[in-house]
């Protein structure tokens, strides 16, 4: 980190209310090995400080416990297993996209006409071949399920958020949108997100990947939890989203590759030092009652 970053970061804008303590940035650096003379520079204004204090607080891993699990990780395993061990009371959000017990076909090589998609044999989605009993996941404060039009009879009734996935002109490759199921109010939220095939922002790495601005809104619509966990977590993207968000999340996934591919994405999110929001604790850090910036 140079002082010339620092001093064009300067020119960033920093959320409204940003307060940092100088003594917490100090020691914040002091460990994350930042030169006295960055520092220094620093000190010259107000907000170079804020700046870095935001970027060191983004540097700094979740030091959290769940029960025996690092928060803002990914845990392999079978979610049903390992969220016995979830202690009471400590998850503020389920959002997920499950196996939707469709026995899906994941052989794209059976696509040879219509948009650009990867015309690869993925693996069949784990568990896609039984029926999916979202019972368990019901009992959370606040619970957002993918693909819950199949498995709508198991649900009570509550508010359907619709991602439509057409092209601004209103064509799609498969269907025009797929649907999640939300627990609280009884309302119906449609958010449009161009992803059809190849053709998204992200590279492609589950044969079911969601987007992760579809991922982002949905945490928008459970009022960004605190800890929000995806039992289901595939190729990590509400994690993804979560980590930019500043939210703490914990993920569980039953393939091991989907796992790794998961913590490649989370690191690649945590090694961008950005302006996002910083987790609540890191907050604390950069928020301190105002002090000596
Ligand atoms: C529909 S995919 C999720 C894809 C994800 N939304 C993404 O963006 O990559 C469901 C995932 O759940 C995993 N899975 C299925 N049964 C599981 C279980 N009992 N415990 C943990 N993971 C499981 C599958 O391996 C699969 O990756
Ligand atoms: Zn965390």
């Amino acid at each position: 980190m140079t002082s010339g970053l620092l001093t064009a970061l300067c020119a960033a804008s920093l959320p409204i209310g940003i307060k940092v303590h100088t003594l917490h940035v100090e020691s914040a650096a002091r460990k994350l090995g930042i030169s006295t003379m960055t520092l220094t520079h620093c000190k010259t204004t107000g907000n170079s400080l804020r700046i870095l204090a935001m970027m060191l607080v983004e540097q700094m891993p979740c030091e959290r416990m769940i029960g025996p699990y690092h928060c803002c990780s990914v845990v392999e395993g079978d979610c049903l297993e390992l969220m016995r061990r979830l202690p009471d009371g400590c998850v503020d959000a389920v959002i997920t996209d499950p196996p939707y017990g469709i026995d899906y076909d994941t052989d794209y090589r059976r696509f040879t006409t219509g948009f650009a998609v990867e015309r690869k044999a993925w693996p069949k989605v784990h568990g896609d071949d039984k029926p999916f009993d979202p019972t368990p996941w019901l009992r959370f404060p606040t619970v957002i399920l993918w693909g819950a039009n199949h498995f709508a009879s198991k649900l009570p009734e509550a508010t359907w958020l619709i991602w439509d996935k057409r092209f601004p002109n209103g064509t799609a490759f498969l269907c025009d949108a797929e649907i999640a199921w939300m627990n609280k109010g009884r309302g119906a939220y449609i958010r449009s997100i161009t992803s059809q095939g190849c053709i998204r922002p992200e590279q492609i790495q589950h044969p079911t990947q969601k987007p992760e601005e579809l991922m982002a809104w949905c945490l928008e619509k459970a009022g960004f939890p605190e800890l929000t966990i995806d039992p289901f977590l595939g190729s990590g993207t509400t994690a993804v989203a979560a980590a930019k968000l500043g939210r703490h999340f914990l993920g569980f996934e039953i393939s091991p590759e989907y796992c790794r591919i998961a913590r490649e994405r989370i690191a690649l999110v945590e090694a961008q030092p950005s302006l996002f929001a910083a987790k609540p604790e890191q907050q604390k850090l950069a928020l301190d009652a105002e002090g000596a910036s």
